[in-house]
């Protein structure tokens, strides 16, 4: 065993207890009474950065907000300014979150680090925890806006793109106190990360079913998101005869099972409508025009893209034949990004180390690795969730295997080793 305490010890020092009770606290920060939402950029989002910066000075770390919002906190190596191996993950959620998606890869690497301050221990690089603000990508529609911040591919004309209200991103920034001018200079350059590793739960049931506390991510899968409006015409519910009806919100539902018997035929493939809006929205209007969303992965991007270029023939047939006005907007793309074989045979070895079976699964979720593979190879180390169940309040970790994941996550970071 390396100079890191003995398993023992160790257990005492991670047991797992204050990285539940960090991620109950921070499930507490939410803009909605009794359930968890933080929507990137809200007081919420204000107030759990803020708890995240305590967090990582209590642990040793110099730390400070960027200007998208990143919380960064650094943790020297022996001696200052060496590159760094960056941990992190995102601290907003989705609507009605669980409070483990996100939250738990940055409080356990935070836990890490404090354990090395606790020891004294200084390593032959520093240490980097990054608390994305913004990877969920509810409140405007793009996603990874806080690693691609990091990375440098933020793209700037996402910076007008309005919110439900209306409000612009960049009025959101400068609200929240930050300045839009200065992302640009938040990007970091490769040559300052020798890697990126993000502890996060699987969000899946495998780790359950293999009855594994921790496993290996292999890829994460490429996303495409689009936005479909149907314009048809409202009209009166009582009056308007069916045959003369340009109904959009029957459009909608028709094109709904028609993207699910799509994705159903074809293993690999998911697609879902996570979001509808019909409009004017009252009982005895028929509807004139409705705004859905529709996200679509698939391990594979050519995959992918045939299975997309299939649903919007089958949405434009339907559109047509009902004699509605359609418009198919992409409004994210993400590629599938594969986990760099050095880094995934350190993670499955500290694995191995902690006394566990190295299990190696994908990643259907995103994650910010997406973005951080154009400045660094990347790893993904899953820790098991209850059911797999996740983007729901029922989301749960137990106590032992969010302590496992961060004695792995601690074995993995001491003895860390460049490619
Ligand atoms: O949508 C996802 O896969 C991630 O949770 N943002
Ligand atoms: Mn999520
Ligand atoms: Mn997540």
């Amino acid at each position: 065993m390396s100079e890191m305490e003995t398993a023992g010890s160790l257990k005492a020092a991670l047991p797992g207890d204050e990285i539940v009770a960090r991620i109950n606290e921070l499930g507490n920060i939410s803009e909605a009474p009794g359930q968890l939402t933080r929507i990137f950029l809200s007081k919420q989002h204000r107030a759990a950065a803020d708890l995240i910066l305590r967090w990582m000075r209590e642990a040793g770390m110099r730390a400070h907000l960027d200007a998208i919002g990143n919380v960064c906190g650094r943790y020297e190596g022996d001696r200052p300014g060496l590159p760094c191996l960056m941990l992190g993950s995102h601290y907003d959620t989705v609507r009605d979150a669980g409070k483990w998606d996100g939250p738990l890869g940055i409080v356990t690497a935070i836990s890490c680090v404090a354990e090395l301050n606790r020891r004294g221990r200084r390593l032959p690089f520093a240490i980097e925890v990054i608390a994305f603000a913004d990877e969920e990508g509810v409140r405007f529609a793009s996603t990874l806006l806080g690693s691609r911040t990091v990375a440098g591919t933020f793209d700037e004309s996402v910076l007008n793109s309005r919110d439900r209200a209306g409000v612009s991103m960049r009025e959101a920034l400068e609200v929240f106190g930050l300045d839009p001018g200065h992302i640009g200079a938040a990007a970091r350059a490769r040559r300052e990360l020798l890697a990126y590793v993000e502890l996060h739960i699987e969000q899946g049931p495998m780790l359950e079913a293999e009855q594994l506390p921790v496993g290996v991510v292999t890829a994460i899968s490429g996303a495409t998101r689009l936005a479909v409006t149907l314009t048809g015409m409202a009209g009166h519910a009582g009056t308007v005869p069916m045959a003369l009806r340009r109904d959009a919100l029957a459009a909608a539902a028709e094109c709904i099972t028609a993207i699910e018997a799509s994705c159903r035929a074809d293993t690999g493939l998911v697609g879902t409508v996570g979001a509808i809006d019909a409009k004017p929205g009252a009982t005895n209007v028929i509807p004139g025009r409705v705004f859905f969303t529709i996200d679509m992965r698939a391990a594979s991007d050519a995959h992918r893209s045939k299975a997309v270029a299939e649903v919007v023939r089958r949405i434009e047939a339907i559109a047509k034949r009902r004699e509605l006005a359609l418009q198919v907007e992409v409004t994210h793309e993400n590629r599938s990004v594969p986990c760099a074989p050095w880094l995934k045979s350190q993670v499955a070895a500290a694995i191995a180390a902690e006394g566990y079976r190295v299990f190696e699964l994908p990643s259907g979720a995103g994650h910010d690795g997406m973005a951080m593979v154009d400045i660094a190879d990347i790893a993904m180390l899953f820790v098991r969730c209850r059911a797999g169940i996740s983007h729901h309040p029922d989301e749960h970790v137990e106590v032992a295997d969010a302590a496992a994941g961060a004695r792995v996550l601690l074995r993995l970071i001491e003895n860390f080793r460049r490619s």
